[in-house]
């Protein structure tokens, strides 16, 4: 069978690393994963007021996720923590009380960021979210990804130096989506 992961990038930025490494890590995934780019440069500011009656772009974010079998997020730090813009996705598609569409969707959570400490820290915030949405996140391995010059290759693949590394990350990421996907009762 085929596993459908959700994608999403917490980045909009033309040029960001992040998209980059996540189309990257798309390459290096089994034949049997396909990856769908969850947009979320377009879903309004989240209002609770609007819990009833959610946007267009709320509701297909929801119908993405809840369709998916897993879930990738690849996110840069900001200030020390998770983009607001992904901040933003997570807390409407957590919405309505009780209808939340990440519960029991196995996750997998890595970054690149232009400074050493790899968004370790956005990563450590955004885990303690998708803990309390009960998302099954993968802990190990941990994938801090520091993007120097050379990080890429001219094809926009992960280079040598890192190639390897990143490979492992996503045969264990498909890993555990095989593990825990379907695993929810609701
Ligand atoms: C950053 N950046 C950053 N980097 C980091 O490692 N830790 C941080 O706390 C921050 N904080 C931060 C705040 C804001 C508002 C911006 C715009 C940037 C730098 C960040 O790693 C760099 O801009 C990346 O290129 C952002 O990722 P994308 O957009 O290229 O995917």
């Amino acid at each position: 069978s085929q596993y459908r992961i959700a994608l999403v990038v917490g980045s909009l930025r033309r040029e960001s690393i992040n998209r980059k490494l996540a189309i990257a890590l798309t390459k290096l995934a089994p034949s049997d994963f396909t990856f769908h780019h969850c947009e979320i440069g377009d879903l309004p500011l989240y209002n609770q007021d609007d819990d009833d009656h959610q946007a267009a772009p709320v509701k297909r974010l929801k119908q993405e996720v809840s369709s998916a079998d897993g879930l990738l997020f690849v996110t840069p730090e900001y200030n020390r923590s998770v983009p607001g813009v992904l901040k933003n996705a997570i807390d409407h598609a957590s919405r309505p009380y009780g209808k939340s569409a990440w519960a029991g969707k196995p996750a997998g959570v890595i970054g690149a960021s232009i400074g050493a400490a790899g968004t370790a820290m956005s990563q450590q915030h955004l885990r303690n979210i998708l803990a309390y949405l009960d998302a099954p996140t993968m802990g190990q391995p941990e994938a801090f990804i520091h993007v120097k010059e050379g990080f890429f290759d001219a094809d926009g693949n992960v280079a040598e130096g890192s190639r390897d590394f990143v490979q492992k990350w996503m045969d264990r990421f498909a890993e555990w989506v095989r593990t825990h996907a379907g695993k929810h009762a609701g």
